[in-house]
């Protein structure tokens, strides 16, 4: 056996094992090998073992210093491109006012697409890629950006070019997801911007290869289940898998759409009730908690604990986004899961890693295991619980994309 690379000094190698998405209790099982080594070559993982088993040669060899290694997290849910800021919604929401309240005005992402259409694209790349920096500082390896930040085809389009523009200069692996985010305010126009949606801009994503998903708000506030449903047949017949922001603040049958649709991942799910609950955890798609959304505002943290203890697959994200979660740290959406939505160290890591790489139909990465992509996250500490630990500062050592260092 040879290797371009054989990483060492390993005090834990911690993975989940298998690909495919971990349901309920198996949410639970981890693979921790102690003294380990794991062997790189091509960018891709060649050999994991006890240190002691290693009888290949390696070209280089990078000793860690007895510090604990996981796999490279993912990101499955970022609105990581956008312009201005949501600092005066911030202000007005500690005065009183909710973030419903604040977008049936007019503001919230209303505002963030105003500011958002004025940037140019080279502003929002430049904007955006110190946002990815960070995340890729807290241990992110692969992230999903979604468009979603336009008020019409042609902005959204520009959007997700800029994305591309983003992926060709980030270290991580960037996965582009076309978001339908908020409907014309005059509700007469809807009709026509869905028709438009689905005739050209779907078309158009799928030819120019812009976007794996497409994503829909489907809220009160925001597109009804019977105008997803349009979206969802047309990205069906052009390839595109599914996504949905669902339940953040009212279940409005979002997540029986999904599931109905095969969607990779319902997101949010703040609002679901067993019913929903049920629903997923009898399907394959994955359950997408979002807990900086219910730190930064104040809402109802999504049932990570009913989901598992029901038998779904469930993933984190941080939703980095300038007006419902803030949090430029994937980590610290691993922690904050734990304090928030009840799960343990064990489900967060999983919900990190190989769920999340499910959530984005990737089923080569997330785990530390021969054949897999050589992304992975060597800790500052020795034992691995101190990443889900850690409040504030960062855990994260070094991060590794690709079977290079990328920190
Ligand atoms: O995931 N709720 C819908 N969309 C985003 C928020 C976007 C924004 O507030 O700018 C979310 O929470
Ligand atoms: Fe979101």
């Amino acid at each position: 056996m040879k290797a371009e690379i054989l990483m060492s000094g390993i005090s834990q190698l911690v993975t989940a094992e298998g690909a495919g998405p971990k349901h309920g209790r198996t949410m639970r099982k981890l693979r921790i090998v102690e003294q380990a080594a794991i062997g790189m070559s091509a960018g891709v993982i060649v050999w994991t073992g006890r240190e002691s088993e290693w009888k290949g040669e390696a070209e280089t060899i990078i000793d860690v210093g007895g510090r604990a290694v996981v796999p490279g997290l993912i990101d499955p849910h970022t609105h990581a491109v956008w312009a201005g800021d949501r600092l005066a919604d911030f202000e007005a929401r500690t005065s009183g006012s909710t973030y419903e309240e604040i977008l049936a005005a007019g503001g919230g992402i209303r505002s963030t697409i105003r500011a958002t259409a004025a940037a140019s694209q080279n502003d929002l790349v430049a904007q955006a890629k110190p946002r990815i920096d960070a995340l890729i500082a807290s241990g992110a390896t692969t992230i999903e950006v979604k468009s979603g930040y336009g008020f019409t085809p042609e902005a959204e389009l520009a959007m997700l070019e800029a994305i591309q523009s983003l992926s060709a200069v980030s270290a991580a692996r960037i996965m582009p997801t076309l978001l339908i985010h908020i409907p014309p305010a005059v509700s007469s126009e809807r009709s026509s911007y869905m028709s438009r949606v689905c005739e050209e801009l779907i078309p158009e994503v799928a030819r120019r290869n812009l976007a794996t998903a497409v994503d829909i708000f489907v809220e009160r506030e925001a597109w009804q289940v019977g105008e997803a449903e349009a979206l969802f047949h047309r990205a069906k017949e052009y390839g595109l898998a599914i996504k949905l922001h669902s339940d953040q603040f009212h279940c409005i049958g979002g997540v029986e759409l999904g599931i109905d649709f095969g969607a990779l991942s319902v997101d949010h799910l703040e609002a679901s009730g067993s019913e929903e609950i049920a629903k997923i955890a009898s399907s394959s798609t994955i359950a997408t908690i979002l807990p900086g959304v219910s730190l930064h505002l104040g809402i109802p943290s999504s049932p990570g604990r009913k989901l598992i203890d029901a038998g779904a697959a469930v993933a984190i994200g941080t939703d980095l986004n300038p007006g419902s979660s803030p949090l430029f740290s994937t980590s610290e959406a691993l922690a904050l899961s734990v304090r928030l939505n009840g799960l343990t160290v064990e489900e967060a890591l999983v919900a990190g890693t190989v769920n999340a790489a499910c959530a984005l139909g990737i089923n080569n990465a997330g785990r530390l295991e021969t054949g897999c992509v050589a992304d992975c996250v060597v800790l500052q500490s020795s034992d691995w619980r101190d990443l889900v630990y850690t409040l504030g500062t960062n855990a994260v050592r070094d991060v590794w994309i690709g079977g290079k260092n990328a920190r």
